[in-house]
C-alpha cells in the first residue's frame, strides 16, 4: 500500500466489526511505529492494549458511572480551549452535525446524540483498545511528537487492512481507566484508539469530512509562479 493510499483510506470509525484482532498484528504495526520522529529521539509515547476481558471490565467500569452525568467527569487536561472560535470551532461543529446526519439523529434529538456520543465508551465496538499515557512533565513538543506516533500506527494499521478512531473522550474517565490498567501516577492519560476492522455499511463510517482549502492553512514563499497548465 502506498503512503497516499493509506492517508486517503484513513478515517475515524465509529462502528467496528467484532472480529479479534491478534497480538502479532499488533506488535508488526508499533514495532515498525517505532520509526516515528520525535523531538531530540524522545519517543515521550506509551500505552496499554487491551482486549477480550480486561476490555470487557473497563467498559463495565465506566459505564457503571456514565449515569452520574458530569459528575463523574475528571480529566487531566484541557480537551480543546476555553474558547475556540472561527474556522476551528465551526470545522469541529461540521464534523458532528454531519455524523449525526448520517445517523439520521435530528438537532433536537438530545438523547440521541448522547447515546450516540456514549457509544464512545464501548470503543465503537472495537475489539482493541489502546490506552496512550504520557509522564506529567512532558510539554507541547512531546505531546505533538505522540501525535506523529499516533498517526504513523494508524496508517500502517491501514496497511494491515485495519481501522482505527482516537478517542480523547476517554480522558473524562481518566480515573476509571486508571482503576483497570497500571497506569503510572506520574504519567497523564492522553486518549485511547480503538482498533478493529470496519463495518463498512454503517453510515458513521462513510459520511464526508471536510477539510480547509491548502491556502486556508498553508503559504509559499520564493516560489516560481506556476507554468500555466495546457
Ligand atoms: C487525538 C484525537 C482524539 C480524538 N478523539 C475523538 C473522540 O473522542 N471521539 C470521536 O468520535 N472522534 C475522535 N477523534 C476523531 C476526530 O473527530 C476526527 O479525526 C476528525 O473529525 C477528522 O475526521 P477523520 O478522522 O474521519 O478524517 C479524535 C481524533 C484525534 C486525532
Amino acid at each position: 500500500m502506498h503512503v497516499s493510499e493509506a492517508v486517503r483510506s484513513r478515517r475515524s470509525i465509529r462502528a467496528f466489526l467484532p472480529d479479534p484482532i491478534e497480538q502479532n498484528v499488533l506488535e508488526r504495526v508499533l514495532t515498525k511505529a517505532q520509526q516515528s520522529p520525535s523531538g531530540g529521539n524522545v519517543q515521550p509515547w506509551h500505552a496499554h492494549i487491551l482486549t477480550g476481558e480486561p476490555l470487557a471490565r473497563l467498559v463495565a467500569t465506566v459505564a457503571d458511572v456514565i449515569p452520574q452525568g458530569r459528575a463523574a467527569h475528571a480529566p487531566e487536561y484541557a480537551i480543546y480551549p476555553e474558547a475556540l472560535e472561527g474556522a476551528y470551532e465551526a470545522r469541529r461543529f461540521g464534523v458532528g452535525e454531519a455524523m449525526y446526519a448520517a445517523l439520521g439523529i435530528g438537532r433536537d434529538d438530545k438523547r440521541g446524540r448522547l447515546a450516540q456520543f456514549m457509544n464512545n465508551f464501548r470503543g465503537f465496538g472495537a475489539p482493541v483498545l489502546m490506552l496512550v499515557h504520557t509522564p506529567r512533565y512532558m510539554g507541547p513538543p512531546q505531546w505533538s511528537d505522540i501525535g506523529m506516533w499516533l498517526q504513523t500506527v494508524m496508517l500502517l494499521l491501514r496497511e494491515e487492512g485495519l481501522d482505527s478512531c482516537a478517542q480523547e473522550a476517554w480522558a473524562v474517565y481518566q480515573k476509571q481507566v486508571r482503576s483497570c490498567v497500571a497506569i503510572p501516577d506520574d504519567h497523564v492519560f492522553f486518549c485511547g484508539l480503538a482498533i478493529g476492522r470496519r463495518d463498512p455499511q454503517a453510515p458513521v463510517n462513510t459520511f464526508d469530512v471536510p477539510r480547509a482549502r491548502l491556502a486556508e492553512v498553508v503559504s509559499f514563499e520564493g516560489f516560481a509562479p506556476a507554468a500555466p497548465s495546457s
